[in-house]
């Protein structure tokens, strides 16, 4: 399973020490709140399964899932809305959970179509944070490890749809080559 990687970057024990600890600061801070974590499909799924058995407070999940348009149109930050959430957010505490930020073109459009439903608050969780690629500025509340720009997969995130499912987060053998 390994032998396309470069290397780990972040270990499974290093992500499960993180997640913990993210997991105990969103339980301090939504204590009274009404808290709706919105992940966003497919990468964030492993990051939600985790951090949210972290959470101790009354929490809801919802997902959605988006496409960025064809790669001409990609650097305006529109997304296609794949799939919906399911139920209204108006005036509860929203927290969307990531697993990456990158241009924050996707983040950016979510927050900005969010914000249109009226929560009473909408932050952002985010297991990774590629800064130097930020082509846009979005706040984020919580953030696991901030990362060198680098191809990296597993613990949700993909090539081509695959790796996603390794426990650690690798660097791509291939990547810059
Ligand atoms: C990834 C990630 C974010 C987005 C971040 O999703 O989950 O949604 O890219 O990139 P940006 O900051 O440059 O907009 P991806 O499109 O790879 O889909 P996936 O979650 O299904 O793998």
């Amino acid at each position: 399973m390994y032998q396309d990687i470069e290397q780990i970057l972040i270990s499974s024990a290093e992500i499960g020490a993180k997640v913990r600890d993210l997991g105990a600061a969103i339980s301090r801070d939504y204590a009274s709140k009404d808290l709706a974590i919105v992940a966003v499909l497919k990468g964030a799924a492993i990051f939600l399964a985790d951090v949210s058995r972290a959470i101790t407070v009354p929490v809801t999940f919802d997902f959605m899932a988006v496409s960025s348009y064809g790669s001409s149109t990609r650097s305006s930050g529109v997304v296609r809305i794949l799939k919906d959430l399911d139920k209204s957010v108006e005036g509860r505490d929203v927290l969307v959970v990531e697993d990456i930020v990158d241009t924050g073109l996707t983040l950016n459009y979510l927050l900005d179509n969010l914000s249109s439903r009226n929560p009473a608050s909408l932050e952002v969780c985010a297991l990774l944070d590629k800064a130097s690629r930020r082509q846009v500025p979005v706040g984020l509340k919580y953030v696991g490890f901030s990362i060198p720009d680098a191809f990296v997969v597993g613990y949700g995130l993909d090539y081509q749809d695959r790796y996603r499912n390794l426990p650690d987060i690798c660097v791509l053998k291939s990547y810059g080559k």
